[in-house]
């Protein structure tokens, strides 16, 4: 990944637009440890390898959850390879040392966990990180993760989690980048680079499980853990290239999906997990599997019961079981009846035996407690929370420069559920603690500390998603949201802070209708008719349909969760001491009927035309999106001008820079991000109007002015077919630079034989 940090001083930035070719052609081998080492690792592995039992090694590929009686028994005799969500350095030394000790072989435990967007430092949720069109965001994160979850003896992540989806409605859309792949790669590269390092047995850095292989993004219906039925194209095209680039980056383990893709569940399919990641890709890291999802081979149909469960997955080419315990349990049946390999066998041991060598457990396999305090939420790493946080802010709508508001503001009313809540830290937010969570109140009560802050929910959030459905904002905690007019009519201005609770995205947690819970719309309305200042505050983990926001409110600022320290990022915003520079990672509709909706759609036949009936569109309304993909304001205004090609023609193998100039025309200095997008009028295979090929963040004082140049190549302009081959068509590009995937500058150049 060459993209430059959005924080270089120089004047001229190139860019490569080739993420995605470079994972093509770095096989995933566990990053860059030394030939010699690799090899020394290898001898390890078959001399363990050939002192074991059959039961033994199906042991190794067993992985189990929590430190109950059953993982403390398997530990001691030898039963388990790996075991997750333990969180505590005593706990899991206490569970190595009974394997280490007592077990046979003394093969240490590899000790896994669901560090997502933090251990304990939460950071932003996975798509608000994808709004700040910053890896580098994306690799503090998991610089931090990963230096943290290895103090407690955690030496494998399930993260990160890269699954491109077009779904507003699936919940685990909060988990990912968004909806482009080229972006997509982009994160998923910087953050397998910055938790796994070039050395995973490295004290600070972890073994990263790049999820969920393949396609989980594309549930249909939005529906979690529903089928996906696309064509390979879409697959290669869409889906795998932030898998890829993840292998490319170093990425030493895969974790299989739920779904089916085109009928064949993923912990299953022989074409994802051989043919495509250990053939194609030349991966010889480890392929686990989902929770249980070896198992739901059976519900699925594909399998008669346990024993023909495992023997699919294993044939297929996962290594390890995650809870489910078909392949320890039938294996040794499935090997006497010849329906599963021993070479197999040893393959799949030999995967979970090299990632445990490489992690360093055999040489340190205890964590060390006494140094646990000091590796966890130091205060560099919670300031840096605070400005990944407000990195990833989008600024929706800003009429007549409602934002910034002034410091020197007397009386402040912050309103809505979401106003005083600590319930920011967003899904799988690790072991992230409410506690440490500044809220938007407090974090306005420290920008403006001379300020009245008055707090008033106005309704209120009951449960978490897990055990007990959400109930957001039922009902006004007043006939008519009389106490937020109150407040709203006695403060200069207010907060309106509104959106989802964080077990209504995530996990489970797919929505039919993806409006602002409950009453919260009539709470905004409350406020716009005291006549009153306000601003409008998004606490989400998907795209809203907000139309009525939009309409109602002067100034709409997209927080997400944002972990720990979305309080301070706020009000960082909010009173300008940041310049919001965000851009939606995801196409913002604005009605679920219009769903799916993205940017990078293809052509159809008949284009919508307003004037002409026969068109593809609604009759009830427009499909145009309420903010696209890309979209995002700031303080100040830039201008974007003289695209240009730097050659008229590309060879097929060749490259070709474009340049484009951006200038701060405002008055103050911030945030723009530079896009460049492609589109392929003519193919073989209807291409997307427009597809992201290369983004730059810059950072500009007000009056300065800077080339941005992005280096376009095969990969820029190629694409997989259904026949899973990838083909550099000749003919016309066209260009497209812009400040959103609206991209309005245009040029074009023909790819040669
Ligand atoms: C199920 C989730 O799908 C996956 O993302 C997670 O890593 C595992 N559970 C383990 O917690």
């Amino acid at each position: 990944m060459q993209i430059k940090s959005a924080r270089s001083r120089v004047l001229t930035v190139v860019v490569s637009a080739c993420a995605v070719a470079i994972a093509a052609t770095v096989p995933g081998s566990g990053g860059a440890i030394a030939s010699s080492r690799a090899a020394d690792i290898e001898s390890k592995v078959n001399a363990l390898l050939a002192k074991m039992t059959v039961d033994e090694k199906l042991s190794q590929l067993q992985q189990m959850v929590g430190n109950g009686q059953d993982v403390q028994d398997a530990a001691r005799a030898g039963k388990v390879g790996a075991v997750f969500g333990v969180t505590d350095a005593a706990q899991v030394n206490q569970i190595q040392r009974l394997a280490v000790e007592n077990s046979r072989l003394h093969i240490p435990i590899l000790f896994g966990y669901d560090t997502i967007h933090g251990f304990r430092t939460t950071f932003p949720i996975g798509l608000a990180e994808g709004a700040s069109f910053d890896p580098s965001v994306g690799a503090t994160d998991f610089t931090v993760g990963a230096r943290e979850s290895a103090a407690v003896g955690i030496k494998q992540i399930f993260s990160p989690m890269v699954d491109v989806s077009h779904e507003p409605r699936w919940g685990r859309i909060a988990e990912g980048s968004g909806e482009d792949p080229y972006l997509g790669a982009a994160m998923a590269a910087a953050k397998v680079h910055a938790g796994q390092g070039h050395d995973y047995g490295a004290p600070d850095k972890v073994l990263t499980e790049v999820k969920h292989f393949a396609a989980y993004g594309g549930a249909e219906g939005g529906r979690d853990y529903n089928q996906v039925d696309i064509p390979e194209s879409t697959l290669r095209n869409l889906y795998l290239p932030p898998y890829k680039a993840a292998i490319g980056a170093g990425a030493d383990a895969v974790m299989t999906s739920f779904n089916t893709v085109a009928g064949v569940p993923a912990t299953a399919n022989h074409h994802l997990l051989t043919d495509i990641l250990h053939k194609e890709w030349g991966f010889n890291g480890l392929v686990d599997t989902d929770y249980t999802a070896v198992q739901e081979l059976i519900p699925h149909g594909v399998a008669a019961d346990g024993a023909d469960a495992a023997r699919v997955s294993l044939n297929a080419g996962v290594d390890m079981e995650m809870v489910s315990t078909n392949i320890a349990t039938y294996g040794k049946q499935l090997l006497a009846e010849h329906k599963i390999s021993m070479s197999r066998v040893n393959d799949a041991v030999r995967d979970v035996l090299r990632v445990k060598y490489k992690a360093g457990i055999f040489e340190h396999p205890y964590a060390d407690e006494a140094a646990v305090p000091g590796k966890t939420m130091q205060p560099a790493d919670v300031a840096a929370a605070r400005a990944a946080a407000a990195r990833t802010m989008v600024l929706l709508k800003n009429d007549k420069g409602a934002l910034p508001l002034s410091t020197s503001l007397s009386k402040i009313a912050v309103v809505g559920p979401i106003a005083d809540s600590d319930d920011l830290l967003g899904p799988w937010s690790g072991i992230g603690q409410r506690s440490d969570v500044v809220t938007v109140a407090d974090g306005i009560r420290n920008a403006v500390p001379n300020a009245d802050v008055t707090v008033t929910p106005g309704c209120t959030i009951t449960g978490d998603g897990f055990d007990t459905p959400v109930n957001n904002c039922p009902e006004p905690t007043k006939p008519g949201f009389a106490d937020v007019k109150d407040a709203a009519s006695a403060a200069d201005v207010s907060v309106v802070v509104v959106g989802e609770a964080s077990g209504q995205s995530g996990e489970a947690s797919s929505r039919q209708n993806i409006d602002l819970p409950g009453q919260q719309q009539a709470l905004i309305d409350a406020v716009k008719s005291t006549g009153k200042p306000f601003v409008v505050v998004l606490v989400n983990g998907r795209p809203l349909t907000i139309p009525g926001a939009d309409a109602a409110s002067p100034a709409i600022l997209e927080a997400w969760f944002g972990g720990i320290q979305t309080g301070n990022a706020v009000a960082d915003v909010l009173f300008g001491k940041v310049n919001p520079g965000g851009k939606l990672p995801v196409t913002f509709p604005r009605y679920v009927g219009q769903l799916p909706l993205y940017y990078n759609h293809t052509r159809t036949g008949r284009p919508e035309d307003p004037n002409s009936k026969w068109t593809s569109k609604y009759a009830d309304g427009s499909s145009s999106p309420l903010y696209p993909f890309g979209y995002g304001l700031t303080y100040t205004s830039f201008k974007l001008s003289n695209l240009s090609l730097g050659g008229s023609t590309m060879r097929p193998n060749g490259s070709l820079t474009a340049s484009v100039t951006l200038t701060n025309t405002g008055t103050r200095a911030g945030d723009d991000v530079v896009q460049l997008y492609i589109n392929d009028p003519v193919a073989s295979l209807a291409q997307p109007v427009k597809r992201l090929v290369g983004f730059q963040r810059v950072t500009l004082a007000a009056g300065a002015s800077q080339t941005v140049r992005f280096k376009l190549n095969r990969d820029s302009v190629g694409f997989y077919g259904n026949d899973g081959k990838f083909v550099v068509e000749p003919g016309q590009i066209n260009v497209y630079a812009g400040d959103s995937s609206d991209a309005g500058l245009t040029s074009s150049f023909t790819v040669g034989k």
